[in-house]
């Protein structure tokens, strides 16, 4: 049900005396309006949906210290304010509880809401001259060496805890590989190490260390800065110091911070999601062992169901509108929603449904600022996930699945751990493909990119001169499905 045009700032309620006990509306905030963080918020999915059902598809809500902000759930609510760029800007100097000072310094989401000057927060020609940068930057990297070093630090994560059976596959590897990987692209690969992986961790968690985790990342980030300027290389920074945008010291630090910041959290929780549905979801691991469906396709459903930015904070209007039946004046906030948006009944009456070949989700944003990395937390997550469980075809969940705790924000949603077990299996040298692990007969290895059905035959013959040489696979081999040589060969190359 939509309701009738409001304006964020109406008051419906006494927002002094609120209801009274007993009243079910007793836990909102003032205006009758309910809250995005504390006890009521426990369950942010559960909550969009009570405000769809209220609202529509946008809604009036309130964040910390309650302060008023529209939370957009419709799928073409969402896309039409991030493509209509004369009409909404992400530049928080024009939202009215910032001006008015009903927002404080002290605000808890204020590292969101802080303008600061990188492409995220600007627009129009100065927008344009920071993502040229970021994006130039990004078109020089060799894909095919990127999807080498992703399967290289795969194995040798993997490596670190196959011997032993167990693992978690949040800690142990989604925290590692995008950092890894990452460190590698902007061309720091000595800085990637266990301390670089927890002060990532502990400066987005906000923990008491958070200011000391990041300032750590921050003096990495300058060193790398520092040495590309005297002599650049041929790397992501190297081409962000020499792009024709001119960009200063701190604005290649600030970008280099945004892209090793928004491509570690976003892919970890990419990667620790997609697994956890490999391993819980019946219907998707009998998909993928049935060969009906390839871990790049996994990966496109679980960006569908859980993205890993819940939602992106935010868009501010620069003139009153309306959207979605509501009435926004200038200078409202709003929060581009891609979990609910994703799942706006009008474009997936059965969340069941597969959402095999449609990739319309709203996980990578859209419009001006649609995520430039997008390409490579995809690579990161097919690449991770297939030669992991190449690795450990055997790999099961170590708990039973209600046991699996996730910590939310209004950001995002991460599982906390993903413990699992296998049978323990022997080291691989990092610079061959992956090979299955020798599991036990009956459980055959999952055919991870490509469908059991493809006719393709079993033995193929090899290429007259091999990139370089594949070693056999230890004998005794697992029964695996047709296309594993095609497969190798190509993960090998690096397509
Ligand atoms: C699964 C992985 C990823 C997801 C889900 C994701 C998602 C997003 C989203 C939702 C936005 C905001 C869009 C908006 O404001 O409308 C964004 C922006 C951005 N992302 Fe990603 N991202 C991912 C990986 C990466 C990677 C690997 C990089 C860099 C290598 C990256 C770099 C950026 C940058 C620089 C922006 C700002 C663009 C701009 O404002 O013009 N992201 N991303």
């Amino acid at each position: 049900m939509t309701s009738e045009p409001r304006s964020l700032t109406d008051t419906d309620t006494d927002p002094v005396s609120g209801p009274p006990p007993g009243c079910p509306a007793h836990g909102l905030g003032p205006g009758g309006l309910r809250r995005l963080y504390g006890p009521d918020a426990e369950d942010l999915g559960v909550l969009y949906e009570s405000l769809r059902e209220e609202h529509g598809s946008v809604a009036p809500a309130l964040l910390h210290d309650d302060v008023p902000m529209w939370v957009v759930l419709g799928h073409a609510e969402n896309i039409h304010m991030v493509r209509s760029s004369s009409v909404y800007t992400r530049d928080s100097r024009i939202w009215t509880p910032l001006l008015d000072g009903t927002v404080k310094p002290d605000h808890p989401l204020m590292p969101h809401i802080a303008w600061q000057p990188i492409c995220s927060h600007a627009e129009g020609d100065e927008h344009q001259r920071l993502r040229a940068a970021v994006t130039a930057a990004m078109d020089t990297i060799d894909h095919r060496s990127m999807r080498r070093h992703i399967g290289r630090y795969t194995q040798s994560l993997v490596n670190r805890f196959c011997e032993r059976g167990r693992a978690d596959l949040v800690s142990q590897f989604a925290e590692h590989l995008p950092m890894a990987v990452m460190c590698q692209i902007l061309g720091m690969p000595e800085e990637y190490d266990d301390r670089m992986v927890q002060a990532a961790r502990d400066a987005l968690k906000g923990t008491e260390t958070a200011i000391q985790s990041h300032t750590y990342v921050m003096e990495a980030l300058s060193r790398l800065t520092t040495r590309r300027r005297a002599l650049p290389d041929d790397d992501f920074t190297s081409h962000l110091v020499t792009h024709p945008a001119g960009l200063t010291d701190d604005e290649v630090r600030e970008h280099l911070r945004l892209v090793l910041f928004a491509a570690y959290e976003a892919t970890a929780n990419l990667l620790a999601n997609a697994l956890r549905m490999v391993l819980t979801e019946p219907g998707f691991r009998a998909q993928l062992s049935g060969g009906q469906m390839t871990v790049p396709e996994a990966i496109e459903q679980s960006l569908w169901d859980e993205p890993p930015f819940s939602t992106v904070f935010g868009y501010y209007a620069k003139q009153d509108t309306e959207l979605g039946g509501q009435r926004i004046r200038k200078g409202d906030g709003l929060l581009f929603a891609p979990a609910p948006g994703n799942l706006d009944p009008r474009i997936r009456p059965d969340l069941s449904a597969s959402m095999q070949g449609n990739r319309s989700h709203l996980a990578f944003g859209g419009g001006p600022h649609e995520c430039p990395g997008q390409d490579i937390g995809r690579a990161i997550a097919d690449v991770g996930v297939d030669a992991l469980l190449m690795r450990l075809p055997d790999v099961q969940l170590d708990c039973p699945e209600e046991d699996l705790r996730w910590r939310s924000s209004i950001a995002s949603r991460h599982l906390v751990a993903l413990p699992v077990r296998f049978e323990p299996k022997p080291q691989q040298d990092v610079d061959v493909a992956p090979r299955h692990g020798a599991p036990p007969v009956q459980q055959s290895g999952w055919p991870t990119g490509t469908r059991r059905s493809d006719p393709t035959p079993t033995a193929e013959p090899r290429p007259a001169v091999p990139p370089m040489p594949v070693p056999m696979p230890a004998a005794p081999e697992p029964v695996r499905g047709p296309g594993v040589w095609r497969r190798l060969m190509r993960w090998w190359r690096g397509e």
